[in-house]
């Protein structure tokens, strides 16, 4: 691929070239597009019927109760039947389905069949701990391959997980069972970090003291580290697995494509994070074709989304997406840069990686070592990369490009978020590239950037991400609050009935997509999505603050970082000791991403007469910039 046309002044068009587009499925990316739009339920039945159904639907499209969209109703059938089963027919079955690699070095994998086993028997000791189809069941695991075996295990009895992010911590563990009313928590002893155990269990039990609904927590033991183990709850699994009751045959449950398959709880522009809910069908058709055509993957291929299981892009691209099109997946436990900067670059020559998908924050983080760790690797096994998370600036898509991908691999920029179950706006191995752009849109989606009316904006304007249409992976609703579903997403563009992303972007005279950020109180922190109020909320549970505002700031590494504002009860005064505790309280609370990078003492917050906090302000305060139209500040 060489940089052999340039499109205007400003955007280098970069050309895939023979070695890439000659495998691409797609050829040709105009014509299909505009049939998938045309005739978007034919689209996708067409991709529905490449995967397998106990029974077909009746409908493609259930559209009588919008926003609650509803796809291939009447059909039956189970993520597990695509991920697993089918293939175990095939000769796919002694394929690796899984490598795993622990931040230790140490390393397992997994056939097909082998995950199939371990899946099945696993499935049988949540039954008989009295799982039941459609429980909530919590998980709470570092990156080991048993994350990924919980996971399919509740899909396969037709129970519904809900990951949480193991980084996170007591409250934020304690908010989501509680609002799932989980009765079972699969959790470890901990995970490695930088060469150091975490204390996965003790998390745990505090969320569970908190938090009171589990009965039964089954947790890996990883580590081996001393933990506490209360009697008749907490079970080792390996204890479970090498009981009569862990049988390696088990029937996967036949779902209805409307059943739950996963909540994951994403953060808001509330303090209460929200459990978004995805399901067997449209999920599953969502996921496997936007993989199968952006990252074109391979028989022979070896793919590596080097995120985490617990985030969507971990579900949907590690997890299920992989499974389903027959690939072997990598699964890596530690950092990137731990004990060296290499550590990525090895496993990727190591396990002969075809196909590497991460985020812009990891590769700036990477590339501040300089070129000379990727270098010392033979990094000829890849043809694709990929991005995800965050808008990626030209300078780190550049080096991606030369120093990783030498040249040759297309960066697919992947936009989507927890709510689309899957890739958006996206190019294909066939697509020109320009550095920051996610390009078009994915087959069967109409996006647009609209004004507060609904107006497009001229090309290279400012405005809001829409998505005008339904699509399969779409989220069904929030967990118990319905009315929240339709307020965030739907009330925004009712008349027209479009999807409001939370995104402000541009479009370019080409119709490329650039996307500039949220463009609501939502913090995009190293990738990671936080709410604003919820780290507030997390500020003000410490018995010093009465009040606290947060809000992002640009950063080079991590796209943005933290500041917040805190006002102290009566009896407090600031001091450089309580800002570290204040930075430690929210560690403890919500987990070490939500830390605040600065703490300020204020007297009082800028707000609004209605009493909300004018967050711009504050923004422009800490930039030193304009503080903007004051009319509506309450003094
Ligand atoms: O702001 C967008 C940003 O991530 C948000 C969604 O976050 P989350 O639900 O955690 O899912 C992340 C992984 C899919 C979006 O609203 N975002 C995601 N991908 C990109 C992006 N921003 C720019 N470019 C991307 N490729």
């Amino acid at each position: 691929m060489k940089k052999n046309s340039v499109l205007n002044s400003t955007n280098s068009l970069y050309h895939p070239d023979k070695s890439v587009t000659k495998h691409a499925r797609i050829k040709e990316y105009d014509k299909l597009y505009k049939e998938s739009i045309t005739d978007r339920e034919g689209f996708w039945s067409k991709e529905a019927k490449g995967l397998h159904w106990y029974q077909k639907w009746d409908k493609v499209l259930d559209d009588s109760n919008k926003p609650f969209y509803k796809w291939f109703t009447g059909g039956k059938t189970n993520v597990i039947a695509n991920a697993i089963d089918r293939h175990l027919l095939t000769e796919t079955k002694n394929k690796l389905a899984l490598i795993w690699e622990g931040e230790p070095g140490d390393m397992k994998t997994f056939s097909y069949f082998a995950l199939g086993r371990e899946v099945s028997k696993f499935a049988n000791v949540l039954k008989a701990m009295g799982a039941k189809k459609g429980d909530i069941i919590t998980i709470y695991m570092p990156q080991i391959p048993e994350i990924i075996i919980a996971m399919l295990a509740c899909a396969k009895i037709g129970a519904v997980h809900s990951v949480v992010y193991g980084g996170f911590s007591v409250e934020a563990l304690a908010e989501r069972i509680a609002d799932a009313h989980s009765r079972i928590l699969i959790t470890a002893d901990g995970g490695f970090r930088r060469g150091k155990p975490t204390q996965l269990k003790a998390i745990a039990d505090e969320a569970m003291r908190r938090s009171p609904t589990i009965d039964v927590c089954i947790a890996v033991r990883r580590t081996g580290e001393e933990c506490y183990m209360e009697n008749d709850r907490d079970f080792w699994w390996h204890d479970l697995m090498g009981m009569p009751i862990a049988s390696s045959k088990c029937e996967t449950e036949q779902t209805d494509a409307e059943d739950p398959l996963f909540i994951l709880y994403t953060s808001g522009t509330t303090g209460k994070p929200k459990g978004l809910l995805h399901t067997h069908g449209g999920y599953s058709v969502y996921a496997s074709t936007t993989f199968k055509y952006v990252f074109d993957i391979q028989p022979a291929d070896r793919w590596w989304c080097a995120a985490d299981p617990g985030w969507i892009t971990g579900h949907s691209y590690i997890v299920y997406a992989p499974l389903m099109n027959g690939a072997t997946t990598l699964l890596y436990e530690g950092a990137p840069n731990h004990p060296y900067p290499n550590r990525w670059w090895q496993m990727i020559e190591k396990y002969g990686v075809n196909i590497f998908y991460t985020s812009p924050t990891a590769i700036r983080g990477l590339m501040r070592y300089g070129a000379s760790w990727a270098d010392k690797h033979d990094l000829s096994s890849l043809r694709l990369m990929g991005s995800v998370g965050e808008p990626i600036n030209p300078e780190a898509w550049k080096w991606y490009y030369d120093v990783i991908g030498k040249g040759h691999c297309p960066i697919m920029d992947t936009w989507w978020q927890t709510e689309t179950g899957g890739f958006m706006i996206t190019p294909l191995p066939i697509t020109p590239l320009k550095p920051g752009s996610a390009t078009k849109p994915f087959f069967g989606n109409e996006v647009a950037v609209v004004d507060e009316a609904g107006k497009a904006v001229p090309a290279g304007a400012e405005g809001n991400l829409v998505i005008k249409n339904p699509w399969p992976g779409m989220a069904r609703t929030i967990l118990g609050d319905p009315d929240q579903f339709i307020e965030k997403y739907w009330k925004h563009y009712k008349k027209q009935g479009w999807y409001l992303t939370g995104d402000s972007a541009k479009v370019d005279k080409d119709g490329y997509f650039w996307i500039i950020g949220r463009n609501d109180d939502v913090l995009k922190v190293s990738g990671y999505r936080l709410g604003s109020a919820e780290i507030e909320s997390a500020l003000v549970s410490h018995p010093a603050i009465t009040e606290a505002a947060a809000i992002g700031l640009p950063d080079s590494l991590k796209g943005n970082i933290i500041h917040a504002t805190v006002i102290l009860r009566e009896g407090f005064a600031p001091s450089d000791a309580l800002v570290e505790e204040l930075k430690k309280h929210v560690d403890n609370e919500l987990g070490p991403i939500a830390r605040p990078a600065h703490i300020e003492f204020a007297e009082k917050l800028p707000k609004t007469r209605s009493g909300k906090i004018m967050r711009r302000v504050l923004k422009a305060r800490a930039l030193g910039q304009e503080e903007g139209d004051l009319t509506t500040l309450e003094e």
